[in-house]
């Protein structure tokens, strides 16, 4: 991946944390119909997934700007420039729209997107993400513990590892007439990381469905690992005793590992990974042990050498 480019957003453009919470607020109060009319039609998007709670698992830090957390983005799918998927993204179809969910289970089954929205309650959760490109972002993510999911399809005793795949079509995304990964998109998890609490199934951002250079219309967030873990418009999830190679692993072998857990003290083969700079700030910080979810973590990996196992 290319080194960090700073993001260059206007100030004045950005929705402050502040505005976006007060909006939603007056929403709430019932002020919602007359409001529509102000209001930029993306965060209208919000008002479907409506019942939304506060979750246990947020993070005390300012959130990243909503326009950062859009313009900003890794989806090589359409392109691989920064701008690339806020600009690109557009010709992705989300509706209608399902997941296969297949391999070492004993229920297997497809689900389309309502379903799956109505699954479990949604949740609000305020997660770090850190991308291997040493920048990361805080957002309010919207949706619930992939386990939620993971109960309904009854996984095999086989089941050691969990590939999520993403969608494949070069007409949606252009960006697939490239050969810089080999697709679709692909990346996985052990069975106990896939069914860790945190590891977040994703409908939204900032109070809205998806935008679509976030991986509409359902991701994965698993935010003590590198951005790369987090497929974006997932089609199938795929339960499989042996460990999946991940298109990251297929590309660059000895600089993304199956593991990929965020780790200041591993350097990636061409860079540090000891800081990060937060999008929209300006000076870099130190990088946290597994984003900073070691206490929820770190017994995953017990009498493992993180460094081997990178
Ligand atoms: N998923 C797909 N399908 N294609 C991608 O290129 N990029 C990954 C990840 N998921 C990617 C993907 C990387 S490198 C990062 S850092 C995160 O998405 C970025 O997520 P964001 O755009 O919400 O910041």
């Amino acid at each position: 991946m290319p080194s960090y480019k700073a993001p260059t957003v206007p100030s004045s453009e950005i929705t402050p944390r502040d505005l976006f919470y007060a909006r939603r607020k007056f929403m709430q109060m019932g002020a919602g119909a007359t409001l529509a009319a102000l209001m930029p039609p993306a965060l209208w998007a919000g008002e479907k997934l409506s019942g939304v709670k506060k979750s246990v698992y947020n993070v005390p830090e300012e959130l990243t700007p909503y326009k950062n957390v859009t313009t900003y983005n890794n989806f090589y799918e359409f392109g691989t420039s920064k701008e690339d998927p806020a600009n690109h993204a557009g010709t992705l179809k989300t509706r209608p729209w399902s997941i296969s969910i297949e391999g070492e289970v004993s229920k297997p089954k497809v689900f389309d997107i309502e379903t799956l929205l109505k699954m479990a309650p949604l949740e609000e959760r305020v997660y770090r993400l850190r991308c291997v490109e040493a920048w990361s972002m805080v957002v309010p993510w919207l949706g619930f513990s992939l386990t939620e999911l993971i109960k309904q399809v009854e996984p095999t005793s086989k089941a050691k590892y969990v590939e999520f795949i993403s969608l494949k079509d070069n007409e949606q995304m252009p960006g697939q007439n490239s050969a810089v990964l080999e697709w679709p998109y692909r990346e996985g998890l052990r069975m106990d990381e896939a069914m860790h609490p945190l590891t977040l199934l994703t409908f939204g951002l900032y109070g809205e469905l998806l935008p679509n250079q976030n991986g509409a219309p359902v991701r994965i967030v698993v935010p003590w690992k590198y951005g790369f873990k987090s497929a974006k418009s997932i089609v199938t999830i795929r339960f499989t005793e042996q460990q999946p190679v991940s298109s990251w692993m297929q590309a660059g072998p000895g600089e993304y590992g199956f593991y990929s857990n965020v780790n200041p003290d591993v350097d990636h083969a061409r860079w540090s990974q000891a800081k990060e700079r937060r999008l929209g700030e300006f000076l870099r910080r130190n990088t946290l042990m597994f984003n900073g979810y070691t206490d929820e973590v770190a017994h995953l990996y017990t009498g493992m050498d993180l460094k081997q196992y990178f």
